[in-house]
């Protein structure tokens, strides 16, 4: 079975996701950061893109330790798995994901990746081969599925929002919109990618809550499965 998939995002209020450097931008405050460590701690595994490792270079661990010993008593390893989507398997030697957190780190490649870096990087972390050439996310959640993870929290970035979104590979949106405008035509948006032109095409959602966290508001969204307004 597939994972529950949830989106979680913060963005400007003028749908930025970080500026024109694409490297990682503060978007929300205290408040909203402990929402997003208690998403973290209730799922099995987190995910990024490799454009995100390389912007951002975030270590995707779990800072709360109650939190952590929350896990433990569940018999639960103490931080979720940390997942990179990586199709030429360049997930870098130096990443901090090496050095802080402790969550068990997967690879996900393609068949195209070149075969010593991923004999190379077979030894650090677990590797996934899923897709020709880019990484195909349907199979990946199989075999995360396969692999026990029932819940996955997809963080970005840009890109990787856009084929979860627009493959509709998700369940729920959870965005954040900050009290802030970063401006900018290149810089990155909660959805890039070529976007979609006619509107049977736009995955179409549900609104579940509001709710005002710092100074910005957390939106909930379900998708709905058929696409008519
Ligand atoms: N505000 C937030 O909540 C938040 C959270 C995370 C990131 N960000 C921002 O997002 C930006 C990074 O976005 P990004 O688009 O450069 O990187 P990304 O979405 O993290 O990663 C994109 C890369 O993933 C690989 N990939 C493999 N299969 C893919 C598939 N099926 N679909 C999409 N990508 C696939 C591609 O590289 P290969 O072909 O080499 O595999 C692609 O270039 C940064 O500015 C970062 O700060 C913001």
């Amino acid at each position: 079975m597939r994972p529950y998939v949830i989106i979680n995002a913060a963005m400007s209020a003028d749908g930025k996701i970080s500026t024109p450097l694409r490297k990682q931008t503060k978007i929300s405050g205290a408040e909203d950061f402990a929402r997003m460590e208690k998403l973290r701690a209730e799922s099995d595994a987190i995910l990024v893109g490799i454009g995100t490792v390389r912007s951002d270079n975030p270590s995707l661990r779990l800072k709360n330790e109650a939190l952590k010993e929350e896990r433990r008593e569940k018999n639960l390893p103490a931080e979720p798995a940390r997942i990179v989507i990586d199709s030429r398997a360049e997930f870098p030697d130096d990443s901090d994901m090496f050095i802080k957190g402790s969550g068990k780190i997967i690879v996900a490649v393609s068949e195209a990746a070149d075969k010593d870096r991923v004999a190379a990087l077979s030894e650090r972390v677990t590797v996934v081969v899923a897709g020709k050439t880019s990484v195909d996310l349907g199979l990946l959640l199989d075999k995360l599925g396969e692999m026990g993870i029932r819940q996955l929290m997809v963080e970005g970035g840009t890109s990787i929002l856009w084929s979860f979104m627009s493959q509709r590979l998700f369940d729920e949106i959870r965005i954040y919109i900050g009290a802030l405008i970063i401006g900018g035509k290149t810089s990155p948006t909660f959805a890039d990618g070529e976007g979609f032109t006619k509107p049977e095409e736009f995955p179409r959602l549900t609104l579940k809550s509001a709710e005002r966290f710092d100074d910005g508001i957390l939106l909930i969204w379900q998708k709905r499965e058929e696409n008519s307004l």
